[in-house]
């Protein structure tokens, strides 16, 4: 039996993979093939607002939606699992600061605000590893996305997902930055669930992606930890483009990547061979993200004028 909801504000920020999440193991609980490691984006992000209602209302930018919306259906399945089928109508404000023109998805960072905001609300008293397994329902990058600078999602290897979870390394980076250039802002052709679904399910390469994946990581998250700059932008450069092989050769191949996409990364690699100290790391979307150092941000920024700079450790 919970108890009467109380009105709750959480925030999340949105978080990029540096190593990524690509596969399910378990389908339905969200349970990954491999490990992954991000970084949160600081004040890009999400908040949700949640409180005790006559009936069910979802809010997305202050606009009600209305109940055959996909995502207000999304959101109150996900808060049914904290409320069950107890009588407990919401209200659900969700609004996010993510600039549309900057193409990112969001559900990471708005299924951790929600998760966290759902928590408050019924009062419960869990610790940060069961709130973050809790957010993996809704949305696997949501794991990570509950705390701000780089955390890691640890694959886990029960059945019933209990020790799936991310939790934040004790690593500052102040120098560190991420930029986003973006190249397509509209909604995505194929969602994450389905392209990864289909590549696991179909390409013949993907049979190598978890062994990698998981060794990339590790050496990863080693980086992060020497801050070794150019070992971690190597390596999350080469992850981001084996999960991106993985795809173009699944059945019939899958292709995020525009022709935008790859013009930035040519471009990138000239720049890189003229000693622009600046990697590529790219999702399930055209949208290209820099890794690089506060010290090349001048650079980037007369390369790629259009980039979006974010300083994941700066004070808000
Ligand atoms: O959390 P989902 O189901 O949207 O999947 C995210 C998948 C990638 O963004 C491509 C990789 C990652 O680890 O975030």
């Amino acid at each position: 039996q919970l108890p009467t909801p109380q009105p709750a504000t959480a925030y999340a920020p949105s978080n990029i993979a540096l190593s990524k999440y690509w596969g399910k193991r378990d389908k339905a609980l969200n349970l990954p093939l491999n490990s992954s490691l991000s970084i949160s984006l600081r004040d890009w992000g999400s908040t949700t607002r949640i409180s005790p209602s006559s009936t069910d209302e979802v809010w997305f930018q202050d606009r009600l939606l209305p109940a055959d919306d996909p995502f207000a259906d999304k959101v109150l399945r996900f808060a049914n699992r904290f409320r069950r089928d107890q009588m407990m109508p919401l209200k659900i404000e969700t609004s996010n600061t993510i600039p549309t023109a900057a193409g990112l998805a969001s559900s990471a960072s708005g299924f951790a605000a929600l998760t966290m905001a759902l928590v408050q609300a019924f009062q419960l008293d869990l610790p940060d590893d069961t709130v973050s397994m809790f957010a993996r329902l809704g949305s696997g990058s949501a794991t990570r996305s509950l705390w701000h600078g780089f955390a890691r999602w640890e694959r886990g290897h029960a059945n019933d997902g209990t020790d799936s979870f991310a939790r934040p390394l004790e690593v500052r980076w102040p120098a560190f930055r991420i930029a986003i250039i973006p190249v397509d802002t509209g909604p995505k052709s194929h969602s994450s669930r389905d392209g990864m679904n289909h590549t696991v399910a179909t390409s013949p390469l993907f049979g190598a992606w978890p062994a990698q994946a998981e060794s990339d990581c590790t050496a990863i998250q080693n980086a992060v930890q020497d801050q070794n700059f150019q070992t971690l932008g190597q390596l999350a450069e080469a992850n981001a483009l084996a999960m991106h092989a993985t795809m173009l050769a699944a059945r019939p191949a899958l292709s995020y990547l525009k022709p935008e996409s790859w013009q930035v990364l040519e471009t990138l690699w000239t720049a890189r061979h003229e000693g622009l100290a600046a990697f590529a790391t790219m999702d399930a979307g055209a949208n290209v993200k820099l890794i690089l150092e506060a010290s090349s941000a001048a650079d980037v920024k007369a390369i790629f004028p259009q980039s979006r700079l974010i300083a994941p450790f700066d004070p808000l």
